[in-house]
C-alpha cells in the first residue's frame, strides 16, 4: 500500500469509527485543529494514563501538576519565546497565500523577480521572508491593549519552572527530583498537517528533572532510555523507533543537548519526543525576569546552586498517531479485506466485545448480564445487530482485542466462545473466569 494511501485509510476510518474528526466540520472545518470521538478519547487517554503512571505513580521523585494555560505575559519573555519562536514567512502579493520561507515548493529566491508562488504560479510576487511569531495572542480584560495582552502557551514546561519552588517546598522533595505535568499547548504553525501529527491545538506530557550541575550528563542518559522503553511498552514495531541527535544548528535556544525519538511514520522518520539538557537556562531566566531567587540550596553538602533541568517532552497526539499507524493492517480473509488495529490490549480502546449469537434462547439476557459484569472492570462494547462475522469485523477495525459470544454451548455448559482479533482463532473460557481472562491479558 502506497504512504500516502495508508494516511488517507487511516484518517477515513479514525472517521467512520468515531476515533478524530475534523473540529467544527459542519462549518467546512477549522485548519489542523481535530476532535476526539469516543474512541479517540479512550485511545489517547489510555496513552496519557500509562505516561502518568510511568513518570509520576510508579516513582518517588516525581511530583504531578496541572498548571493553568494562561500565564503572565513575561514568563514567555523570559522563556525567549516572544523573541524567538518564530518561522520566517513570505507572502505572495497576489494571491495573499503565505509560506514557510523554506517551502520546497517554492522556486527561486523569495523577494527576488524569479521568485514563483506555488499556489497562483506569478513571478516576483514572493515578499521577502519575515518573522512571524507562532504564539496564539489574546487579551485579558475588557480592553484590548499591549498591556492586556496574554498568550496561549506553546508549551507546557513554562507552568513548571514558575512553580518549581511551590512543589519543591510544599513536596518536601530534594534534588534530583522532577515534575510531571499533561496539558494543552497552542502554536500558530504555518506548515501544520499529516492529520493529527503537527496541529494548532495539541497535548504535551512533559517531565522537567531539577538535578545538580555537573550531573545532568548523567541524568540526562538515564532519562533517554527510560523514554524509549516507555514508547517499546506501548507495544509499538521496535524497528520504526530511533533517534535523532540535534547538530548544532538545530538546537533550540534553551538546548545544551538534544535528543528525539523519532517513528517511521507513512511521510517519514519524524519526531514524537524530545529529550532536552535545558542547563540552567530557564530557572535562570526566570531568576532575571521576576527578580525572585530561585536557586536550590544543599544542606547536605551546605552548597546553593541554581538546578540544570533535563526535560522529556511527548506529544499525546503524536503518541496517539504513532500507535493508529503502527496498529494498522489490512488483510485477505476469505475473499474479503479485513482491517484490523492490532493495538496492545493495554491501549486498546475497548478490550472486548461481548455477542449474543442470535436474539433467542436466553442469550441476550446472559449476554447482557456479561456485559454488565464486564463493564464495571474495563471498557466493553455490547453488539447484537447483524451476523457475528460482521460484529468481529466491526470489533476488529477498533482495535478490541477480545470477542465474547454467548452461545447454545453459554447456556449448556456455562462457557462462552473467546474470539482473538490478530489470529481469528476462538477458544471456550468458562463464564465466570471471563473477566479474569481478559484482565490478565491487559
Ligand atoms: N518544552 C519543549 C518542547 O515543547 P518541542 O520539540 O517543541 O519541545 C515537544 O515539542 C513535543 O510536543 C514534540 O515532540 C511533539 O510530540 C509535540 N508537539 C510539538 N508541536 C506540536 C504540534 N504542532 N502538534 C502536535 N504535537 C506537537
Amino acid at each position: 500500500m502506497a504512504d500516502t494511501q495508508l494516511m488517507d485509510k487511516l484518517v477515513s476510518l479514525c472517521k467512520r469509527r468515531g476515533f478524530v474528526f475534523q473540529s467544527s466540520e459542519i462549518y467546512g472545518g477549522l485548519g489542523s485543529v481535530w476532535d476526539y470521538g469516543p474512541l479517540g478519547v479512550e485511545l489517547k487517554k489510555n496513552v496519557k494514563d500509562r505516561w502518568w503512571r510511568a513518570m509520576v505513580h510508579a516513582r518517588d521523585d516525581i511530583e504531578g501538576l496541572d498548571a493553568a494555560i494562561l500565564m503572565h505575559a513575561r514568563v514567555w519573555e523570559a522563556s525567549g519565546h516572544v523573541a524567538g519562536f518564530t518561522d520566517p514567512l513570505v507572502d505572495c502579493r497576489h494571491c495573499k497565500n503565505r509560506f514557510r520561507a523554506d517551502d520546497p515548493r517554492i522556486k527561486g529566491t523569495p523577494g527576488q523577480p524569479d521568485a514563483q508562488c506555488p499556489v497562483c504560479g506569478s513571478r516576483g510576487t514572493l515578499t521577502e521572508p519575515r518573522l512571524f511569531n507562532l504564539m496564539f495572542k489574546t487579551f485579558m480584560g475588557p480592553v484590548e491593549e499591549q498591556a492586556a495582552v496574554v498568550y496561549l502557551r506553546p508549551e507546557t514546561a513554562q507552568g513548571i519552572y514558575v512553580n518549581y519552588l511551590n512543589v519543591l517546598q510544599s513536596s518536601r522533595q530534594r534534588i534530583p527530583f522532577g515534575i510531571a505535568q499533561i496539558g494543552k499547548a497552542f502554536r500558530n504553525e504555518i506548515t501544520p498537517g499529516n492529520f493529527i501529527f503537527r496541529t494548532r491545538e495539541f497535548e504535551q506530557m512533559e517531565m522537567q528533572f531539577f538535578v545538580q550541575p555537573g550531573t545532568d550528563a548523567e541524568w540526562f542518559e538515564r532519562w533517554r532510555e527510560w523514554r524509549m522503553q516507555w514508547h517499546r511498552d506501548l507495544g509499538l514495531t521496535p524497528a520504526r523507533l530511533q533517534w535523532h541527535q540535534h547538530g548544532p544548528d538545530e538546537l533550540a535556544h534553551y538546548a545544551r543537548a538534544a535528543f528525539d525519538i523519532q517513528y517511521q511514520f507513512p511521510f517519514g522518520w519524524q519526531e514524537i519526543e524530545g529529550i532536552h539538557n535545558r542547563g540552567d537556562f530557564d530557572l535562570g531566566r526566570h531568576q532575571e525576569y521576576s527578580g525572585k531567587k530561585l536557586e536550590y540550596f544543599d544542606q547536605a553538602a551546605n552548597q546553593r546552586y541554581l538546578p540544570y533541568i533535563v526535560e522529556t517532552s511527548a506529544g499525546a497526539d503524536r503518541v496517539t498517531l504513532t500507535l493508529l499507524v503502527d496498529a494498522y493492517r489490512e488483510e485477505e480473509v476469505e475473499g474479503e479485506t479485513r482491517v484490523v488495529l492490532g493495538f496492545h490490549p493495554a491501549v486498546a480502546p475497548i478490550k472486548a466485545g461481548v455477542f449474543p449469537l442470535v436474539k433467542k434462547d436466553g442469550m441476550p439476557e446472559l449476554a447482557t448480564e456479561l456485559y454488565h459484569d464486564l463493564k464495571r472492570r474495563f471498557p466493553v462494547f455490547y453488539d447484537d445487530s447483524g451476523a457475528i462475522g460482521r460484529r468481529y469485523r466491526r470489533m476488529d477495525e477498533a482495535g478490541t482485542p477480545f470477542g465474547i459470544t454467548v452461545d447454545g454451548e453459554t447456556l449448556q455448559a456455562r462457557t462462552v466462545t473467546v474470539r482473538h482479533r490478530d489470529s481469528m482463532q476462538q477458544e471456550r473460557v468458562g463464564l465466570d473466569r471471563v473477566a479474569d481472562f481478559v484482565a490478565e491479558r491487559l
